[in-house]
Protein backbone atom coordinates (compact mmCIF):
# COMPACT_ATOMS: atom_id res chain seq x y z
CA UNK A 1 0.00 0.00 0.00
CA UNK A 2 0.94 3.38 -0.86
CA UNK A 3 0.30 6.77 0.61
CA UNK A 4 -2.31 7.46 -1.75
CA UNK A 5 -3.94 3.74 -1.35
CA UNK A 6 -6.83 5.50 0.63
CA UNK A 7 -9.66 3.39 1.85
CA UNK A 8 -12.45 3.27 4.10
CA UNK A 9 -13.08 0.45 6.06
CA UNK A 10 -16.32 -0.21 9.19
CA UNK A 11 -17.55 -2.64 10.96
CA UNK A 12 -19.70 -1.83 13.84
CA UNK A 13 -20.39 -5.46 15.45
CA UNK A 14 -19.19 -5.70 18.96
CA UNK A 15 -18.06 -9.76 19.10
CA UNK A 16 -17.36 -11.87 21.73
CA UNK A 17 -15.13 -14.55 21.65
CA UNK A 18 -13.94 -17.77 23.45
CA UNK A 19 -15.23 -20.96 25.18
CA UNK A 20 -18.02 -19.94 27.60
CA UNK A 21 -18.61 -16.59 26.50
CA UNK A 22 -22.54 -17.65 25.82
CA UNK A 23 -22.68 -17.38 29.42
CA UNK A 24 -22.67 -13.79 29.31
CA UNK A 25 -25.78 -13.67 26.99
CA UNK A 26 -28.82 -14.04 29.79
CA UNK A 27 -26.99 -10.84 31.37
CA UNK A 28 -26.21 -9.10 27.77
CA UNK A 29 -30.11 -9.75 27.00
CA UNK A 30 -31.28 -8.12 31.07
CA UNK A 31 -34.47 -7.27 30.83
CA UNK A 32 -35.64 -7.24 27.45
CA UNK A 33 -38.07 -8.97 26.08
CA UNK A 34 -36.59 -11.34 23.88
CA UNK A 35 -37.73 -13.81 20.58
CA UNK A 36 -35.21 -16.68 20.15
CA UNK A 37 -34.16 -17.88 16.33
CA UNK A 38 -33.14 -21.09 16.18
CA UNK A 39 -33.43 -24.42 13.95
CA UNK A 40 -34.42 -27.71 15.51
CA UNK A 41 -31.00 -29.01 15.48
CA UNK A 42 -29.63 -26.50 17.46
CA UNK A 43 -32.90 -26.34 19.92
CA UNK A 44 -32.19 -29.92 20.78
CA UNK A 45 -28.35 -29.06 22.02
CA UNK A 46 -27.71 -29.30 25.91
CA UNK A 47 -25.78 -25.98 24.85
CA UNK A 48 -28.71 -24.02 23.69
CA UNK A 49 -31.15 -25.55 26.62
CA UNK A 50 -29.03 -24.40 28.78
CA UNK A 51 -29.00 -20.99 27.66
CA UNK A 52 -32.49 -21.08 27.69
CA UNK A 53 -32.82 -21.66 31.19
CA UNK A 54 -30.65 -19.01 32.56
CA UNK A 55 -32.61 -16.38 30.43
CA UNK A 56 -35.89 -17.77 30.75
CA UNK A 57 -37.26 -14.96 32.13
CA UNK A 58 -36.50 -12.55 29.86
CA UNK A 59 -37.10 -15.27 26.66
CA UNK A 60 -41.27 -14.79 25.76
CA UNK A 61 -41.14 -15.99 22.46
CA UNK A 62 -39.06 -18.83 20.58
CA UNK A 63 -39.57 -20.10 17.10
CA UNK A 64 -37.46 -23.52 16.69
CA UNK A 65 -37.96 -24.75 13.19
CA UNK A 66 -35.98 -22.73 10.96
CA UNK A 67 -34.83 -24.97 7.64
CA UNK A 68 -31.98 -23.88 5.45
CA UNK A 69 -31.79 -21.10 3.32
CA UNK A 70 -34.93 -18.85 4.01
CA UNK A 71 -36.92 -18.28 1.67
CA UNK A 72 -39.83 -14.86 1.06
CA UNK A 73 -42.53 -17.52 2.41
CA UNK A 74 -40.84 -18.74 4.82
CA UNK A 75 -39.95 -14.86 6.15
CA UNK A 76 -43.23 -14.01 5.54
CA UNK A 77 -45.02 -16.83 7.60
CA UNK A 78 -43.03 -16.13 10.43
CA UNK A 79 -43.32 -12.10 10.14
CA UNK A 80 -47.28 -12.54 10.61
CA UNK A 81 -47.18 -14.78 13.70
CA UNK A 82 -44.64 -11.98 15.08
CA UNK A 83 -47.55 -9.26 14.39
CA UNK A 84 -48.95 -9.34 18.02
CA UNK A 85 -45.60 -9.97 19.78
CA UNK A 86 -44.31 -7.72 22.02
CA UNK A 87 -40.43 -7.86 21.70
CA UNK A 88 -37.48 -5.14 22.49
CA UNK A 89 -34.47 -7.64 21.15
CA UNK A 90 -34.01 -10.91 18.44
CA UNK A 91 -31.68 -13.68 19.15
CA UNK A 92 -30.28 -15.76 16.03
CA UNK A 93 -29.28 -18.89 17.53
CA UNK A 94 -27.81 -21.27 14.68
CA UNK A 95 -25.79 -21.53 11.36
CA UNK A 96 -26.48 -18.74 8.56
CA UNK A 97 -29.68 -19.72 7.61
CA UNK A 98 -30.75 -19.14 11.49
CA UNK A 99 -29.17 -15.66 11.18
CA UNK A 100 -30.57 -14.51 7.46
CA UNK A 101 -34.11 -15.67 9.16
CA UNK A 102 -33.25 -13.37 12.32
CA UNK A 103 -31.94 -10.60 10.44
CA UNK A 104 -35.06 -10.69 8.27
CA UNK A 105 -37.61 -10.75 11.44
CA UNK A 106 -35.79 -7.68 12.76
CA UNK A 107 -37.73 -5.69 10.62
CA UNK A 108 -40.85 -6.45 12.64
CA UNK A 109 -43.83 -4.78 12.86
CA UNK A 110 -44.45 -3.70 9.64
CA UNK A 111 -46.34 -5.27 6.69
CA UNK A 112 -45.11 -8.83 5.81
CA UNK A 113 -43.92 -7.51 2.42
CA UNK A 114 -41.29 -5.24 3.73
CA UNK A 115 -38.68 -7.64 3.35
CA UNK A 116 -39.58 -8.93 0.24
CA UNK A 117 -39.83 -4.96 -1.26
CA UNK A 118 -36.78 -3.88 -0.18
CA UNK A 119 -34.84 -6.75 -1.21
CA UNK A 120 -36.41 -6.24 -4.53
CA UNK A 121 -35.46 -2.09 -4.89
CA UNK A 122 -37.70 -0.36 -2.90
CA UNK A 123 -35.19 1.19 -0.62
CA UNK A 124 -37.66 4.05 0.39
CA UNK A 125 -39.83 1.24 2.00
CA UNK A 126 -39.99 2.12 6.04
CA UNK A 127 -39.07 -0.13 8.29
CA UNK A 128 -38.80 -0.06 12.00
CA UNK A 129 -35.78 -2.37 13.27
CA UNK A 130 -35.49 -4.22 16.42
CA UNK A 131 -31.86 -4.91 17.33
CA UNK A 132 -30.75 -8.35 17.42
CA UNK A 133 -27.81 -10.56 18.97
CA UNK A 134 -26.62 -13.53 17.10
CA UNK A 135 -24.92 -16.48 17.91
CA UNK A 136 -22.92 -18.70 14.73
CA UNK A 137 -23.23 -22.56 15.87
CA UNK A 138 -21.63 -23.16 12.23
CA UNK A 139 -18.12 -21.65 11.03
CA UNK A 140 -19.10 -20.36 8.71
CA UNK A 141 -21.63 -18.09 6.89
CA UNK A 142 -19.73 -15.33 8.92
CA UNK A 143 -23.53 -13.53 8.71
CA UNK A 144 -22.74 -12.55 12.49
CA UNK A 145 -20.91 -9.84 11.53
CA UNK A 146 -22.11 -8.99 7.97
CA UNK A 147 -24.96 -6.23 7.14
CA UNK A 148 -26.90 -8.54 5.04
CA UNK A 149 -29.35 -11.73 4.66
CA UNK A 150 -29.61 -13.95 1.93
CA UNK A 151 -33.21 -14.82 0.99
CA UNK A 152 -34.27 -17.11 -1.65
CA UNK A 153 -37.32 -17.08 -4.20
CA UNK A 154 -38.83 -19.98 -4.15
CA UNK A 155 -41.10 -19.13 -6.54
CA UNK A 156 -39.58 -17.61 -8.55
CA UNK A 157 -35.94 -19.77 -8.44
CA UNK A 158 -33.25 -16.91 -7.61
CA UNK A 159 -31.90 -15.76 -4.75
CA UNK A 160 -31.53 -12.28 -3.23
CA UNK A 161 -29.76 -10.08 -0.65
CA UNK A 162 -31.53 -7.87 2.27
CA UNK A 163 -28.43 -5.14 2.48
CA UNK A 164 -29.35 -2.29 4.83
CA UNK A 165 -27.47 0.34 6.10
CA UNK A 166 -28.35 -1.01 9.41
CA UNK A 167 -28.34 -4.49 9.18
CA UNK A 168 -25.58 -5.53 12.18
CA UNK A 169 -26.36 -7.58 14.93
CA UNK A 170 -25.86 -5.01 18.17
CA UNK A 171 -23.07 -8.20 19.45
CA UNK A 172 -21.83 -11.97 17.74
CA UNK A 173 -20.93 -14.06 20.02
CA UNK A 174 -18.99 -16.70 18.92
CA UNK A 175 -18.45 -19.65 21.60
CA UNK A 176 -16.63 -22.60 20.20
CA UNK A 177 -19.05 -25.33 22.53
CA UNK A 178 -22.16 -24.45 19.87
CA UNK A 179 -20.17 -26.04 17.27
CA UNK A 180 -19.17 -29.51 18.65
CA UNK A 181 -22.30 -31.06 17.41
CA UNK A 182 -22.14 -29.74 14.10
CA UNK A 183 -21.96 -33.21 11.83
CA UNK A 184 -18.83 -32.92 9.44
CA UNK A 185 -20.51 -32.91 6.52
CA UNK A 186 -21.81 -29.34 7.67
CA UNK A 187 -18.84 -28.88 9.19
CA UNK A 188 -17.17 -29.49 5.54
CA UNK A 189 -19.86 -26.92 3.68
CA UNK A 190 -19.53 -23.91 6.13
CA UNK A 191 -15.53 -24.12 6.74
CA UNK A 192 -15.13 -24.41 2.61
CA UNK A 193 -17.98 -21.02 2.66
CA UNK A 194 -15.62 -19.60 5.09
CA UNK A 195 -12.77 -19.72 2.69
CA UNK A 196 -14.10 -18.85 -0.47
CA UNK A 197 -15.49 -15.53 1.37
CA UNK A 198 -11.56 -15.19 2.47
CA UNK A 199 -10.80 -15.36 -1.05
CA UNK A 200 -13.32 -13.79 -2.62
CA UNK A 201 -12.83 -10.52 -0.53
CA UNK A 202 -9.17 -10.44 -1.93
CA UNK A 203 -9.62 -11.03 -5.96
CA UNK A 204 -12.64 -8.21 -5.25
CA UNK A 205 -12.57 -4.38 -6.49
CA UNK A 206 -13.47 -3.38 -3.09
CA UNK A 207 -10.70 -5.14 -1.41
CA UNK A 208 -8.56 -2.90 0.85
CA UNK A 209 -5.92 -3.35 3.44
CA UNK A 210 -7.75 -4.20 6.23
CA UNK A 211 -10.41 -7.00 4.69
CA UNK A 212 -6.98 -8.39 3.38
CA UNK A 213 -5.46 -8.73 6.54
CA UNK A 214 -8.60 -10.51 7.66
CA UNK A 215 -8.67 -12.95 5.15
CA UNK A 216 -5.08 -14.18 5.53
CA UNK A 217 -5.60 -14.80 9.01
CA UNK A 218 -8.80 -16.99 7.84
CA UNK A 219 -7.28 -18.80 5.16
CA UNK A 220 -4.14 -19.81 7.57
CA UNK A 221 -6.57 -21.58 10.11
CA UNK A 222 -8.93 -23.13 7.30
CA UNK A 223 -5.89 -24.91 5.44
CA UNK A 224 -4.42 -26.13 9.10
CA UNK A 225 -7.59 -26.69 10.92
CA UNK A 226 -10.20 -27.73 8.64
CA UNK A 227 -8.20 -31.29 7.99
CA UNK A 228 -7.35 -31.99 11.06
CA UNK A 229 -10.99 -31.12 12.75
CA UNK A 230 -12.43 -34.03 10.14
CA UNK A 231 -10.38 -36.62 12.25
CA UNK A 232 -11.06 -35.15 15.22
CA UNK A 233 -14.39 -33.39 15.57
CA UNK A 234 -14.81 -33.16 19.43
CA UNK A 235 -11.42 -30.71 19.55
CA UNK A 236 -12.61 -28.11 20.99
CA UNK A 237 -9.29 -26.21 20.28
CA UNK A 238 -10.19 -27.10 16.62
CA UNK A 239 -13.51 -26.08 17.10
CA UNK A 240 -12.50 -22.76 18.15
CA UNK A 241 -9.93 -21.95 15.18
CA UNK A 242 -12.11 -22.70 12.44
CA UNK A 243 -14.77 -20.90 14.13
CA UNK A 244 -12.45 -17.43 14.56
CA UNK A 245 -11.73 -18.49 10.90
CA UNK A 246 -14.88 -17.59 9.84
CA UNK A 247 -15.10 -14.56 11.69
CA UNK A 248 -12.17 -13.66 10.33
CA UNK A 249 -13.48 -14.39 7.11
CA UNK A 250 -16.52 -12.32 7.73
CA UNK A 251 -15.28 -9.28 8.80
CA UNK A 252 -12.99 -9.41 5.40
CA UNK A 253 -16.14 -9.65 3.24
CA UNK A 254 -18.67 -7.51 5.11
CA UNK A 255 -16.89 -4.62 3.84
CA UNK A 256 -16.28 -6.16 0.26
CA UNK A 257 -18.93 -8.82 -0.52
CA UNK A 258 -18.50 -11.63 -2.62
CA UNK A 259 -17.21 -12.11 -5.99
CA UNK A 260 -16.90 -14.61 -8.74
CA UNK A 261 -17.04 -18.14 -7.11
CA UNK A 262 -20.21 -16.71 -5.61
CA UNK A 263 -21.64 -15.93 -8.63
CA UNK A 264 -21.03 -19.16 -10.46
CA UNK A 265 -22.81 -20.95 -7.18
CA UNK A 266 -25.73 -19.16 -7.58
CA UNK A 267 -26.29 -21.69 -10.55
CA UNK A 268 -24.61 -24.66 -9.30
CA UNK A 269 -27.39 -24.40 -6.05
CA UNK A 270 -30.50 -23.25 -8.03
CA UNK A 271 -30.10 -25.60 -10.59
CA UNK A 272 -28.43 -28.51 -9.37
CA UNK A 273 -28.64 -28.77 -5.82
CA UNK A 274 -25.86 -28.71 -4.78
CA UNK A 275 -25.52 -27.32 -1.05
CA UNK A 276 -24.20 -23.62 -0.54
CA UNK A 277 -20.56 -24.19 0.97
CA UNK A 278 -20.11 -26.63 -1.69
CA UNK A 279 -20.93 -24.44 -4.86
CA UNK A 280 -19.90 -21.32 -3.61
CA UNK A 281 -15.75 -23.38 -3.24
CA UNK A 282 -15.76 -25.55 -6.07
CA UNK A 283 -15.32 -22.94 -8.74
CA UNK A 284 -12.11 -21.87 -6.26
CA UNK A 285 -9.07 -23.69 -7.71
CA UNK A 286 -10.48 -23.04 -11.35
CA UNK A 287 -10.40 -19.16 -10.48
CA UNK A 288 -7.12 -19.89 -9.14
CA UNK A 289 -5.91 -21.24 -11.61
CA UNK A 290 -6.88 -18.77 -14.27
CA UNK A 291 -5.42 -15.89 -11.99
CA UNK A 292 -2.10 -18.09 -11.80
CA UNK A 293 -2.47 -17.61 -15.57
CA UNK A 294 -3.48 -14.73 -16.30
CA UNK A 295 -2.88 -12.04 -14.01
CA UNK A 296 0.62 -11.71 -12.34
CA UNK A 297 -0.39 -9.11 -10.13
CA UNK A 298 -2.95 -10.37 -8.19
CA UNK A 299 -1.25 -14.03 -8.32
CA UNK A 300 1.92 -12.08 -6.80
CA UNK A 301 -0.40 -10.87 -3.90
CA UNK A 302 -2.04 -14.27 -3.26
CA UNK A 303 1.42 -15.48 -2.63
CA UNK A 304 2.06 -12.69 -0.81
CA UNK A 305 -1.02 -13.25 1.16
CA UNK A 306 -1.40 -17.11 1.71
CA UNK A 307 2.07 -18.34 0.69
CA UNK A 308 2.89 -20.47 -2.48
CA UNK A 309 1.14 -22.85 -4.37
CA UNK A 310 -2.43 -21.66 -3.31
CA UNK A 311 -3.85 -24.01 -5.96
CA UNK A 312 -2.27 -26.98 -5.41
CA UNK A 313 -3.03 -26.28 -1.43
CA UNK A 314 -6.56 -26.09 -2.94
CA UNK A 315 -6.99 -29.44 -4.38
CA UNK A 316 -5.34 -31.01 -0.99
CA UNK A 317 -7.71 -29.58 1.35
CA UNK A 318 -10.58 -30.29 -1.62
CA UNK A 319 -8.98 -34.55 -1.24
CA UNK A 320 -9.21 -34.07 2.40
CA UNK A 321 -12.91 -32.90 2.44
CA UNK A 322 -14.10 -35.28 -0.59
CA UNK A 323 -15.05 -32.18 -2.65
CA UNK A 324 -14.45 -32.58 -6.47
CA UNK A 325 -12.71 -29.38 -7.55
CA UNK A 326 -13.49 -30.04 -11.13
CA UNK A 327 -17.12 -28.44 -11.95
CA UNK A 328 -17.57 -31.44 -14.83
CA UNK A 329 -18.40 -33.29 -12.13
CA UNK A 330 -21.24 -31.24 -10.85
CA UNK A 331 -23.50 -32.75 -13.59
CA UNK A 332 -22.87 -29.56 -15.79
CA UNK A 333 -23.02 -30.25 -19.68
CA UNK A 334 -22.00 -27.90 -22.23
CA UNK A 335 -25.04 -25.95 -21.99
CA UNK A 336 -25.29 -24.95 -18.05
CA UNK A 337 -21.47 -23.63 -18.98
CA UNK A 338 -23.14 -21.25 -21.21
CA UNK A 339 -25.85 -20.38 -18.98
CA UNK A 340 -23.55 -19.32 -16.38
CA UNK A 341 -21.40 -17.59 -18.42
CA UNK A 342 -24.63 -15.28 -19.50
CA UNK A 343 -25.82 -15.44 -16.25
CA UNK A 344 -22.15 -14.31 -14.30
CA UNK A 345 -22.06 -11.67 -16.86
CA UNK A 346 -25.45 -10.38 -15.07
CA UNK A 347 -24.58 -10.86 -12.01
CA UNK A 348 -23.41 -8.04 -9.49
CA UNK A 349 -21.18 -10.44 -7.73
CA UNK A 350 -19.22 -11.34 -10.59
CA UNK A 351 -18.93 -7.60 -11.12
CA UNK A 352 -16.63 -7.35 -7.52
CA UNK A 353 -14.26 -9.87 -9.59
CA UNK A 354 -11.57 -7.92 -10.38
CA UNK A 355 -10.63 -9.14 -13.61
CA UNK A 356 -14.09 -10.09 -15.01
CA UNK A 357 -14.29 -10.10 -19.16
CA UNK A 358 -11.07 -11.66 -19.09
CA UNK A 359 -12.09 -14.73 -16.95
CA UNK A 360 -15.28 -14.75 -18.73
CA UNK A 361 -12.97 -15.45 -22.04
CA UNK A 362 -10.88 -18.25 -20.06
CA UNK A 363 -14.08 -19.77 -18.98
CA UNK A 364 -15.64 -19.80 -22.31
CA UNK A 365 -12.28 -21.25 -23.54
CA UNK A 366 -12.00 -23.70 -20.93
CA UNK A 367 -15.32 -25.07 -21.68
CA UNK A 368 -15.22 -24.87 -25.51
CA UNK A 369 -17.48 -22.03 -25.85
CA UNK A 370 -18.34 -19.02 -28.06
CA UNK A 371 -16.63 -16.55 -27.27
N1 LIG B 1 -25.69 -13.20 5.49
C1 LIG B 1 -24.48 -13.61 5.18
O1 LIG B 1 -23.51 -12.84 5.34
C2 LIG B 1 -24.28 -14.98 4.64
C3 LIG B 1 -23.00 -15.40 4.26
C4 LIG B 1 -22.82 -16.69 3.78
C5 LIG B 1 -23.89 -17.56 3.69
N2 LIG B 1 -25.14 -17.12 4.04
C6 LIG B 1 -26.30 -18.02 3.95
O2 LIG B 1 -26.23 -18.92 5.05
C7 LIG B 1 -26.80 -20.17 4.67
C8 LIG B 1 -25.80 -21.27 4.95
O3 LIG B 1 -25.44 -21.20 6.31
P1 LIG B 1 -24.62 -22.36 7.02
O4 LIG B 1 -23.59 -22.89 6.10
O5 LIG B 1 -24.21 -21.82 8.31
O6 LIG B 1 -25.67 -23.57 7.16
P2 LIG B 1 -27.19 -23.61 7.66
O7 LIG B 1 -27.50 -22.51 8.60
O8 LIG B 1 -28.06 -23.71 6.44
O9 LIG B 1 -27.20 -24.97 8.47
C9 LIG B 1 -26.97 -26.22 7.81
C10 LIG B 1 -27.58 -27.35 8.68
O10 LIG B 1 -26.80 -27.50 9.85
C11 LIG B 1 -27.65 -27.49 11.01
N3 LIG B 1 -26.84 -26.94 12.10
C12 LIG B 1 -26.32 -25.68 12.18
N4 LIG B 1 -25.55 -25.57 13.28
C13 LIG B 1 -25.59 -26.78 13.91
C14 LIG B 1 -24.97 -27.29 15.09
N5 LIG B 1 -24.12 -26.59 15.81
N6 LIG B 1 -25.25 -28.57 15.44
C15 LIG B 1 -26.07 -29.35 14.68
N7 LIG B 1 -26.67 -28.93 13.52
C16 LIG B 1 -26.43 -27.66 13.16
C17 LIG B 1 -28.82 -26.63 10.59
O11 LIG B 1 -29.96 -26.87 11.38
C18 LIG B 1 -29.00 -27.07 9.14
O12 LIG B 1 -29.74 -28.26 9.06
C19 LIG B 1 -27.15 -20.05 3.19
O13 LIG B 1 -28.52 -19.72 3.08
C20 LIG B 1 -26.29 -18.90 2.72
O14 LIG B 1 -26.85 -18.25 1.59
C21 LIG B 1 -25.33 -15.87 4.52
FE1 LIG C 1 -21.07 -18.03 0.98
Amino acid sequence: MTAKDGFTYYNPVKIEFGEGVLNKLPKIIGDRKTLVVTSKSNAKNPVFQSLNKHAQSSIVHLIDDVTPNPTFRTIGAYLSTMRNMEIDLIVGYGGGSVLDTAKALSLYKNDTDVVEALIKGNQDQTYVRKPFILVPTTAGSGSEVTPWATVWDDVNQKKFSLHLPDLWAERAICDPRTQLSLPLDFTIQSGLDALSHSLESVWNVNSNPISEHYASMAVARIFEFLPKLLSDPENIEYRSQLLFASLNAGLAFSNTRTAMAHAISYYLTLEKGTPHGIASSAPLPLIVEFIEAEETEMAEKLEQLFSKDLHTRLLNLFRICSVSPDLSTYSLEKFDFQQIKEQVLENQRAKNFFSLSKFTEYWSKKWGLQY
